[in-house]
């Protein structure tokens, strides 16, 4: 009899894990889906411009969806229910894409651009190229909402965008390979410094780059 009762219980257990599974498995698929969403418009924004200025806005675009593993590490940090609505009403880069453009300039159209469409909704923006973080940081952060249009209804799906150039993606990729990859939790104030400077040379090149461009438009 307790055999049975154990049995039963395994197999209450398993349908309950399935259902998670499940709900789970259709909660990343919409953000799968809003990717490509997000994908679609970027693709068009760089067609127009190419259209429109003969060159492309953008060096490369990366983009992800957030493992699993990673996703639960921020729920817990953050303190977020596990469920599929908490996680939406609190988690807003599970889709992350990195637009990297060559000039500073051109991040802030994009920005424009973004901000213009219907189909995507402004919902905070973080500038850190105004306001470098103090590690040296730079780069334009946005939370949007991208439509995604279900046969059940209209659906926005949350998305982080970064924008930034790619003297200032070389310092963030190093420097985070530094930070993470090498597992030095505490940098010393010497190797900070010295990344500081790092931050500001990049800096430095992006306004060498605008200011030879501004001359050759203005020529
Ligand atoms: P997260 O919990 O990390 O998402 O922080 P947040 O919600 O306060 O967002 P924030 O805009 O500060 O940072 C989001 C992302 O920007 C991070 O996940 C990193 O990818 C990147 N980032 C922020 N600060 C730094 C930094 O000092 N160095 C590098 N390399 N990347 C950074
Ligand atoms: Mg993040």
């Amino acid at each position: 009899m307790t055999e049975l009762k154990f049995l039963l219980e395994q197999v209450e257990t398993h349908d309950y894990i399935r259902d998670i599974a499940e709900k789970f498995n259709y909660f990343f698929k919409e953000y799968e889906m809003g990717l490509l969403e997000l994908q679609s418009d970027i693709e068009i924004i760089d067609l127009e411009w190419q259209a429109r200025y003969g060159y492309s806005p953008f060096e490369h675009i990366k983009t992800r969806i957030k493992s699993p593993m990673s996703l639960k590490e921020k729920i817990e940090k953050k303190g977020v229910d596990f469920t599929p609505e908490a996680i939406r009403e609190n988690i807003f880069d599970i889709i992350g894409v990195r637009i990297v453009t060559s000039f500073e300039d051109d991040v802030y159209q994009i920005y424009e651009l973004l901000k213009n469409r219907n189909d995507l909704r402004i919902k905070r923006v973080k500038d850190y190229i105004k306001n470098p973080k103090p590690s040296g940081y730079k780069s334009l952060h946005l939370i949007v909402e991208t439509e995604l249009v279900l046969s059940e209804g209209v659906k926005w799906i949350p998305a982080e965008i970064q924008i930034r150039t790619l003297a200032m993606d070389f310092f963030a990729s190093t420097e985070h390979k530094l930070q993470y990859k090498y597992n030095t939790k505490a940098l010393s104030d010497d190797i900070r410094n010295e990344l500081k400077e790092i931050a500001d040379v990049s800096s430095a090149l992006d306004q060498k780059m605008t200011e030879v461009r501004n001359t050759i438009l203005l020529d």
